[in-house]
């Protein structure tokens, strides 16, 4: 299959409608709009890739009616993917920005540039990301929202709302929004801060902004049997029946990790994502399980916390991972 993109146009808009069913796989007669054309930044489609019908609602709310949605959830779940995912079937053109703590405020607006012309030295404005994205039709996402610092959080406070312009004071410009110009972020916390410690260098996000998003969506944990079809979707030589009923063992390796950072008996937790590395990482180590899981995920773990890991492994894999503190011990030099 040949994919045509073109040069994103500022003058584009969606020229199509799309029937929710039949892209996402979800029971909705739902139609949302869409692009004919694939163009420059439309995300990579991932064929394999499963939705999870209430995220999936709340984005293309996002799209079909310029809402602003705002998905928090643990680490790892899908929720940046989810955006991805759903724009690449719409052909939306979608731009992340990871909004940590290096980000500033000139890097969002833009800033003077000496540049040469006619040989000549002159002062020059250089848009930044967010004037660029305002007047294209693009789904501009913000990653780790709750990570942006304070000056560049009053920067987009001010294009939240929907009619939200930008207005670039040294420019005496007013930037209005494109029809099709989409905002979303996602957050580990709800904007209380971080309440578990899991989460270092997040901040509270302020309330006056918060009540800006106009839906807040949570993507946390799927049930096991979601998660067994996203990893055996993701990893394929996983697909036969003695596979799955592995993936099922991981994914219950993985319930009790969360299960025993909820009691306080572990400080980390195992995401999809890991769970995602440890098949992957399995094939790559000639379908060595438990060699694979000590480097996914059991060397990440605290020293002392390692043995009870290691239980859960054994009870949800059936066999011992011997050693669990193996290779850590140290050595005396003397
Ligand atoms: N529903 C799904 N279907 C297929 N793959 C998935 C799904 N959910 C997550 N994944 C895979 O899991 C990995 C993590 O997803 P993603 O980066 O979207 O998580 P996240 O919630 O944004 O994490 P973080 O909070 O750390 O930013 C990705 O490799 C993604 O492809
Ligand atoms: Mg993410």
């Amino acid at each position: 299959m040949t994919i045509h993109e073109t040069a994103l146009s500022a003058d584009s808009l969606p020229d199509t409608t799309v029937a929710v069913r039949d892209l996402f796989g979800i029971d909705l007669d739902l139609m949302v709009p869409a692009f004919s054309q694939r163009s420059e930044y439309v995300p990579d489609l991932d064929p394999a890739y499963q939705f999870d019908r209430g995220t999936t609602m709340a984005i293309l709310a996002g799209f079909a009616h310029n809402r602003r949605v705002m998905i928090q959830g643990y680490h790892g779940t899908g929720k940046s993917t989810h955006i991805e995912q759903v724009a690449a079937r719409l052909n939306w053109p979608c731009i992340r920005i990871n909004l940590d703590s290096h980000i500033s405020r000139i890097d969002l607006i833009g800033k003077d540039a000496i540049v040469l012309e006619d040989g000549k030295q002159v002062t020059e404005f250089r848009e930044g990301m967010l004037p660029w994205a305002l007047q294209h039709p693009v789904a501009l996402v913000f990653d780790e929202y709750d990570a942006g610092r304070p000056d560049v959080m009053f920067v987009i406070q001010r294009i939240l709302e929907v009619e939200g312009k930008l207005t670039l004071l040294d420019q005496n410009r007013v930037i209005r929004p494109h029809p099709a110009f989409r905002l979303f972020a996602t957050a580990n916390t709800i904007g209380l801060g971080d309440t578990t410690g899991l989460y270092h260098g997040t901040q509270q996000i302020n309330q006056g902004q918060m009540d800006r998003w106009n839906i807040v969506t949570t993507l946390n944990y799927l049930p096991q049997q979601a998660e067994v079809d996203i990893v055996c979707a993701r990893v394929p030589e996983w697909q036969t029946e003695e596979g799955r009923r592995l993936v099922k063992g991981m994914v219950a390796v993985a319930d009790l990790t969360r299960k025993g950072f909820i009691s306080g008996e572990l400080s980390v937790v195992m995401s999809p994502r890991t769970v995602i590395s440890w098949a992957q990482n399995a094939s790559i180590f000639g379908n060595d399980l438990a060699f694979a899981f000590r480097v996914s995920f059991l060397n990440k773990c605290d020293e002392t916390e390692r043995p009870i890991v290691a239980e859960y492994y054994q009870r949800c894999m059936g066999e011992d991972l011997g050693d669990a503190t193996r290779g850590i011990t140290m050595q005396s030099t003397g």
